[in-house]
């Protein structure tokens, strides 16, 4: 038998539309399909495909069902050969689980907890007396008693054990409550005390529609000063990276609207939600990963950008556009005025200035040449040659050959600079030092010298360091392989010190060009102060660029890949190394992380 969840899975993955129309003839019909019934004779169409409730029934003959049911109608199939059928369409693995009952999910008193959890939170904000405050507060930001249920906010309320207590009763283990944060415990407290209080709560849900976390907001009336919003921790049913706020809701209509909305906060989704923007998602308190970007690219190819028009919101904005990018999505960016956001937005001005704003969503690329404009950075050559700069790690990000052209052309008109030049450029890491946010321009250009060079610099700087001793040559080896090295005469010397880390003169085998770069490396060795310092500088170097190339292969692989599952792939292996690169490059964006952690004051210094 297959597992429950991989059903789930395969059930929403399934394009129902598509499964059907290869054995039917469907026409549109408003938001439906419909045909002529394949399961009886009829000349005019009763049967018809509801997509985003996932079934299709015919008028005429009754029949009705699931994508599973039609497959095993149609196909003669049983269930889980229509499971495996479909899933084979929807690129989802199905194992079956043979023999004997379905593993116990060992997760399963995590969800007993979360499931029990967000019904008492629920239960607290319909309670007369309990919820009152926090009715009014929701009331004043717009949401009414029935966009709450359906969202299925909560209230946790101004306490210290109130739901410690309520869960005790229910027998559910401390431990593991602390562990979901639902519960926190200090020094000074004996017992453990509730994790949220006082605050409007959002049940965090998993692609399958399970509550896996909570995100809570403070309310103005609630003792203490706490962060505005506290979210739940990592536990094993929860990583924020590879979780978006809204999906398990929103899923059927970004794959029906072909796009979806990405805003920064729980409040900004359900807003727009409420007033028919369905197809949202937020980043859970953090900047978006490129798991998340993986995650919106199962539904859809588009994402418009709802991101504050502030410093940090375009930083963020274009730090998610690189990221989407890379997961073969293309975003645009939506612009607020100035100290609005979506959800203020939409309140203040309504649904329909909200879609004429969707409406004027503007290209990534577009945007951040609009910013550099503003900034003045095509008013001198220096200037330019840094706006290329910026424009690089975009340009880079594509892994959709087609944007890529466009891309590249519309760089090339915009900077003056030759296409097939920045197609040469986009090969090369990004210049140590430049960051791909148009944010600050640096005062002047620095001189720096060609990526090649530097990248050269960086390996002649570690083979230097390796003369210096057996023990530098062991901790290159250890994190540095013969495949890292672009120069050959560098990966050369590398090898012979890796076989003799005692050699201080070239082999007489070794090739005339290695021999003399040897000599020299010999000769002048690395002053003896800051070894550590050139080590690791070096070796972050070496790594980046390394990584660089096998990402520049990837790209080429992406762009000849036959099927689009290869392609899918590919592109989510690029994004791992995209996501590699930027955690061992601080240079690749040159802005702070935005996000304060969580029991942490918000502070200003995020520039
Ligand atoms: P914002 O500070 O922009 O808040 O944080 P907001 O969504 O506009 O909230 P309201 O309208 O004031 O209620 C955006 C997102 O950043 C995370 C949350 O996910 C929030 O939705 N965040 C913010 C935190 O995790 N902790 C914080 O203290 C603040
Ligand atoms: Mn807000």
């Amino acid at each position: 038998m297959i597992p429950d969840h991989v059903i789930d899975e395969v059930r929403d993955r399934a394009d129902i539309v598509e499964i059907i129309g290869e054995a039917v003839q469907l026409k549109k019909a408003g938001r439906e399909f419909k045909a002529n019934c394949p399961f009886h004779e009829e000349r005019t169409p009763s049967f018809y495909v509801v997509p985003h409730k996932g079934f299709y029934k015919c008028f005429g003959c009754g029949k009705a069902g699931s994508v599973f049911d039609f497959v095993m109608e149609r196909q003669g199939m049983d269930f889980v050969e229509a499971v495996k059928y479909v899933a084979g369409r929807a690129g989802v693995e199905v194992t079956e689980v043979h023999g004997r009952k379905p593993e116990e999910d060992p997760n399963r008193p995590y969800y007993e907890i979360t499931a029990f959890a967000q019904v008492w939170f629920r239960e607290q904000l319909l309670d007369d007396v309990a919820g009152r405050d926090a009715r009014e507060y929701l009331d004043g930001r717009g949401i009414d008693a029935e966009v709450a249920e359906r969202f299925e906010l909560g209230y946790a309320p101004d306490e210290w054990r109130a739901f410690r207590e309520a869960a005790l009763k229910h027998g559910f283990e401390e431990e593991l409550m602390l562990e979901l944060g639902l519960l926190k415990q200090s020094e000074r407290s004996k017992e453990p005390y509730d994790g949220f209080r006082g605050r409007v709560m959002f049940p965090i849900k998993g692609v399958s529609g399970r509550v896996i976390a909570f995100g809570g907001r403070i309310l103005e009336t609630t003792s203490g000063d706490g962060p505005k919003y506290i979210n739940s921790p990592e536990t094993p049913i929860y990583q924020k990276g590879r979780n978006l706020y809204g999906l398990s809701r929103a899923k059927g209509s970004i794959r029906r609207e072909k796009e979806a909305l990405v805003v920064e906060g729980y409040m900004d989704a359900v807003s727009i939600a409420a007033v028919g923007f369905e197809n949202v998602v937020a980043p859970l308190g953090t900047a978006l990963t490129p798991e998340q970007a993986l995650l919106i690219s199962r539904y859809a190819k588009r994402v418009l950008l709802l991101y504050d028009s502030d410093g940090a919101g375009l930083k963020a904005t274009f730090k998610a556009g690189d990221v989407l990018l890379e997961a073969g999505v293309h975003p645009s960016v939506v612009t607020f005025p100035d100290g609005e956001d979506p959800d203020t937005y939409v309140r203040a001005h309504g649904a329909d200035e909200m879609k004429k704003l969707l409406r004027h969503s503007i290209d990534i690329i577009e945007r951040k040449l609009q910013i550099l404009e503003e900034k003045n950075y095509f008013s001198s050559i220096d200037r330019r040659r840094s706006a290329v700069d910026r424009l690089l790690p975009t340009l880079r990000a594509v892994v959709d050959p087609t944007l890529r052209d466009l891309y590249v052309d519309r760089v090339s008109k915009e900077t003056g600079v030759q296409p097939t030049t920045l197609l040469e450029d986009m090969k090369k890491p990004s210049r140590p030092g430049v960051g791909g946010s148009p944010g600050r321009p640096s005062p002047r250009a620095p001189a720096s010298p060609s990526p090649r060079s530097l990248r050269g610099g960086a390996e002649r700087h570690l083979l230097k360091v390796m003369v210096r001793g057996v023990e530098w040559v062991e901790r290159a080896a250890e994190v540095i392989s013969r495949e890292d090295f672009d120069d050959p005469y560098h990966r050369a010397i590398f090898e012979v010190l890796l076989d003799d880390p005692e050699t201080r003169a070239p082999p007489p085998s070794m090739d005339p060009v290695a021999a003399q770069r040897f000599h020299e490396i010999l000769v002048d060795p690395a002053e003896l102060a800051h070894g550590t310092e050139i080590f690791s500088k070096a070796v972050t170097r070496i790594r980046v660029a390394a990584l660089h190339r096998r990402a520049q292969d990837l790209q080429t692989r992406i762009e000849k890949a036959g099927s689009e599952e290869r392609k899918l792939e590919l592109v989510a292996e690029k994004a791992r190394l995209a996501a590699e690169i930027r955690e061992l490059d601080e240079n690749y964006w040159v802005t702070a992380t935005r996000r304060r952690p969580d029991d942490e004051p918000p502070n200003e210094a995020m520039r």
